[in-house]
C-alpha cells in the first residue's frame, strides 16, 4: 500500500481518483469521445452520487473505476493504485439483475465467497447472516423467479456486500423499482453504509435520490466529451430517512440549485439526439 501510494503520489486514504480521464469508443476517425478530462475524487467513507443526462457517460466512468475498460488518456486509481484490469477492491452493483436463476437466494449470496475459496458450509452460514441483514432471512430457499424486484435487489446487495469490498460502485441499482420500494432500498443502503462506511460511487437519473443518499452530488455534462460541470456538497444531517429528508427545506434548496445545472445539460442532450457530433468541451 505505501509503495503504491509513493509510486502514484496519491494519499492512501483516498478511495477513488479519476485524473484527467478520457474514454473513447472506437478508433481513428470514427472514435467517439464519451468522457473527456474528468477529475473526480472520492474519499474513503464518502458517498458520492453522479447525475447527468442519459448517454452522457456515467456508466463509462464506473466501468473505468471497475477496470472494465481502459482510458484513452488519464487514469483511474483505487486506494492509491492505478486501475489496470478488474479492480478487486470494488463491489459492482449493476442496474440489471446479476442473480443466477438456477441458484437459490442463499446460494446466490454464498457463491460470492465460494469463488474466493471459502468452504461451502461457512459461505452459506455467512450468506444466511447477510440475507437476514437485508431483511430476507426467511427467503433463503427461494429462486430468483420467486422473488419480487425489490427482493432480488436485496439479494444482489447482500451478494455484493458479503465480499466486504472497500469501494462500492452502484449503477442505477434501484432503477427498475417503483418509487416506494426505491425509497426503502435507499434506507437499507444507508443503514448498511452507516455501519461500516465504504466509499460509494452511485449513479442515478433521480436527483432526489442522489441528494437523499449522498455526501456530494456531481453533475455531468451532456456528451460527447462529457465532463463534470459542478459538484454540490450535501450537508443534510445523518442518519437520514429517504422519505423524511425530502420534506426538509434545505433539501429543496439543494434540489433547486442542482437542478439548475442539470436541466441545462438534460436539454442539451435532448436537443442533440438527432445530429450527433458536438465539439469537445462545448457544453459550458
Ligand atoms: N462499447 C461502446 N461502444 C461505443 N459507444 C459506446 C459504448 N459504450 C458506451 N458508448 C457510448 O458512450 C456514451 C456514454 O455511454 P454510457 O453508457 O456511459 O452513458 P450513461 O450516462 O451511463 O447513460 P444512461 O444514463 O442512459 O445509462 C453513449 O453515447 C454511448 O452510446
Ligand atoms: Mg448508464
Amino acid at each position: 500500500m505505501s509503495n503504491a501510494a509513493a509510486q502514484t503520489g496519491s494519499p492512501p486514504r483516498e478511495a477513488i481518483a479519476l485524473e484527467n480521464l478520457s474514454v473513447y469508443f472506437g478508433t481513428g476517425a470514427n472514435a467517439y469521445a464519451a468522457v473527456a478530462k474528468v477529475n473526480l475524487r472520492v474519499a474513503s467513507g464518502e458517498f458520492v452520487a453522479i447525475v447527468g443526462p442519459t448517454g452522457c457517460g456515467k456508466s463509462t466512468l464506473l466501468n473505468a473505476v471497475a477496470g472494465l475498460l481502459r482510458p484513452a488518456q488519464g487514469r483511474a486509481l483505487t486506494l492509491g493504485r492505478v486501475v489496470n484490469g478488474v479492480t478487486h477492491e470494488a463491489g459492482y452493483l449493476f442496474q440489471q439483475d446479476a442473480l443466477m436463476p438456477w441458484k437459490t437466494a442463499l446460494a446466490n449470496v454464498a457463491v460470492a465467497l465460494e469463488v474466493r475459496g471459502v468452504a461451502r458450509a461457512e459461505a452459506e452460514d455467512r450468506a444466511q447472516q447477510w440475507l437476514a441483514r437485508v431483511g430476507l432471512a426467511g427467503f433463503a430457499a427461494r429462486y430468483p423467479h420467486q422473488l419480487s424486484g425489490g427482493q432480488k435487489k436485496r439479494v444482489a446487495l447482500a451478494q455484493t456486500l458479503i465480499r466486504d469490498p472497500s469501494i462500492l460502485l452502484m449503477d442505477e441499482p434501484f432503477g427498475p423499482l417503483d418509487a416506494q420500494t426505491r425509497g426503502l432500498m435507499g434506507d437499507l443502503l444507508l443503514q448498511l453504509w452507516q455501519a461500516d462506511r465504504k466509499a460509494v460511487l452511485f449513479v442515478t437519473h433521480d436527483l432526489d435520490e442522489a441528494i437523499a443518499l449522498a455526501d456530494r452530488v456531481v453533475v455531468m455534462s451532456a456528451g460527447p466529451a462529457a465532463r463534470i460541470v459542478s459538484e454540490h456538497p450535501i450537508d443534510l444531517p445523518r442518519p437520514r430517512n429517504v422519505a423524511d429528508i425530502r420534506l426538509d427545506p434545505a433539501f429543496h434548496a439543494l434540489q433547486r440549485a442542482i437542478w439548475n445545472d442539470l436541466r441545462t445539460e438534460v436539454m442539451k442532450a435532448f436537443g442533440e439526439q438527432g445530429d450527433g457530433v458536438l465539439q469537445a468541451g462545448a457544453s459550458a
